[in-house]
């Protein structure tokens, strides 16, 4: 298919339409309002303004060092913002609380405690008695289908099974917003791709607003409602993208005329045109110098 044969991204089916036009008037969950961040001369932040709804799955996407890692800590409430203001629910967040889950990249799970204890310690440090925790802690691993590895150690479990103990245990506490940061950028292709599917079925089914932070194009459009296009230096919003995709979503969308539309506008948003003939002329540079270069005698 050539390029000039996709719809455009901004084509939006009746149904997608009315989809998005019930989303906005969700209640807000969480808004940025004219957040910024500064770490010394690096403007990390600059002006972000957004408003995520409920129950709505938001994607982040940008090159690296455009302040996705940055974003999701001060949401988190780990990080101080330079000015502006995250407000979930209405009320200003200025530490970590337990309506919000966090599961990111590296397995943050506790390596010295069973995947039953790694789950229950949340729920202890939220005031909930031993037997309770336990309950809930194994209907959760139920869920997760690791009832057999309830005992096991994380270094016992696969990548896959691990970031499954670890959006439980960010579950197990009833979160009303999910903020991941690339939760599955360090596993294989195919096991991402079945974590991908676990993920939307488990926001299907519970009350939960997603915010999901990826490298991966096709990631992107494929788990959000809206994706959050950034830029760097400084990391200001370049675009904030509708995905035209039906929901519920599945592997078989991936080569609709409207998934590779918005992949294609996102690509070009992140890497324009100009950009890319610049990187191609460094990489020739680069393979000039290799050739006069006289690193042939250590072969
Ligand atoms: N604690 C810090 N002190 C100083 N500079 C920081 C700090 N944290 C982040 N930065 C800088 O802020 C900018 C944004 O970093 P951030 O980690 O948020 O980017 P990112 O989009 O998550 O990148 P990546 O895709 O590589 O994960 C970078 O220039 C980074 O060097
Ligand atoms: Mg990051």
């Amino acid at each position: 298919m050539t390029e000039k044969e996709l719809p455009s991204y901004l084509d939006q089916s009746p149904e997608v339409k009315d989809r998005f036009d019930r989303l906005k008037q969700r209640p807000v969950t969480m808004e940025v309002k004219g957040l910024n961040k500064q770490f010394g001369e690096v403007t990390a932040l600059k002006d972000i303004n957004l408003k995520i709804h409920k129950r709505e799955f938001v994607c982040v996407i940008g090159p690296s060092g455009c302040g996705k890692s940055t974003l999701i800590r001060i949401l988190a409430g780990l990080e101080q913002a330079s000015s502006g203001q995250v407000l979930l629910n209405g009320e200003a967040v200025t530490e970590p609380g337990p309506e919000r889950g966090m599961v990111f990249q590296g397995y943050t799970l506790f390596p010295w405690l069973t995947v039953k204890k790694n789950i229950m310690f949340g729920l202890l440090e939220s005031g909930y008695d031993k037997g309770t925790a336990e309950s809930e802690a194994r209907e959760w691993i139920n869920l997760i289908g690791l009832t057999k590895f309830e005992n096991s150690y994380p270094h016992q479990l696969s990548g896959g099974m691990k970031q499954r103990v670890a959006i439980a245990r960010a579950l197990a506490n009833r979160p009303k917003v999910l903020l991941m940061d690339e939760p599955f950028g360090a596993l294989d292709a195919q096991t991402r791709a079945k974590m991908q599917a676990y993920l939307l079925e488990i926001w299907k089914n519970i009350d939960i607003t997603v915010f999901f932070i990826t490298h991966d194009l096709d990631e992107a459009v494929y788990l959000a409602d809206r994706i959050l296009v950034l830029k760097a230096n400084p990391g200001e919003v370049q675009e904030v993208v509708e995905v035209p995709v039906p929901q519920p979503r599945s592997p078989d969308q991936f080569m609709n005329p409207e998934f590779l539309a918005t992949k294609q506008h996102i690509e070009e948003l992140i890497h324009p045109p100009s950009e890319q003939e610049e990187d191609d002329d460094h990489l020739n540079l680069v393979r000039m110098v290799h050739v006069n270069d006289d690193v042939g005698s250590v072969f």
